[in-house]
């Protein structure tokens, strides 16, 4: 997809992740802080927006965002400067990482799976950039359960969706994906925000280490 030729839904996409930073923060804050908290070195963060996780990452470390969107990059750099983080933006698409084999000490894609044209072969990068025992950690929106109204609503709603939100996928079975390799060890954990959620309420968040 050509972002640049996406420029209002691209802005209207960036202001609605800053607008649901603090939901987002309260619900998976704990987790972030957690294990992006807890890396080390070079982390190399895909798609990170406007810069939500920003503020989990401990000092010292340096985050090389991998962001093909220049409409994200002046409020990244921003939430980067106001916690005091040593980054990097590279204008790339995560499937082609312009970073060394086993170079990274940790992997972060929060919300990324979704959206990206070819979700396995960013998982294989992530995975191949990643030093041997290093960690990626990813919350992703997944499809509902099936037979369930929300899969229901999914399916009537997925191509507007998809074209609103610059190539979103609301339907994606993004655990098989994840579990399909090349990841030797992956720890997922599914969630269920309720109403609040609307169609886009199942998720899961975890980690997968190589
Ligand atoms: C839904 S936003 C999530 C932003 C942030 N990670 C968060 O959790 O709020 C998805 C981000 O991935 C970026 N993106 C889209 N396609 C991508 C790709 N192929 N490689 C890397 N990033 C991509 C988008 O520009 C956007 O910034």
């Amino acid at each position: 997809m050509d972002l640049a030729k996406q420029k209002w839904r691209s802005r209207f996409e960036a202001w609605l992740l800053d607008a649901s930073a603090d939901a987002n923060h309260a619900t998976q804050g704990d987790r972030k802080a957690e294990v992006i908290g807890a890396m080390t070195g070079t982390v190399v963060e895909i798609g990170p927006g406007t810069g939500v996780n920003m503020r989990y990452y401990a000092s010292g470390v340096k985050v090389i965002a991998i962001e093909p969107n220049p409409v994200m990059h002046q409020r990244l750099h921003a939430q980067a400067d106001a916690h005091g983080v040593d980054l990097e933006v590279r204008t790339l698409q995560g499937e082609h990482l312009d970073v060394d084999d086993q170079s990274a000490d940790g992997v972060v894609g929060t919300l990324l799976l979704c959206g990206v044209e070819e979700p396995q072969q960013v998982i294989a990068e992530a995975h191949r950039i990643l030093k041997p025992g290093g960690t990626y950690f990813f919350t992703e929106h997944v499809e509902a359960p099936p037979s369930t109204r929300t899969r229901g609503l999914q399916r009537v709603l997925r191509r507007p969706h998809r074209w609103l939100f610059n190539g979103c996928r609301i339907d994606q079975d993004t655990a098989s994906l994840l579990r399909a390799g090349p990841f030797a060890s992956i720890d997922i954990d599914e969630y269920d925000r309720g109403a609040a959620g609307l169609y886009v309420r199942h998720g899961l968040i975890g980690t997968a280490t190589k």
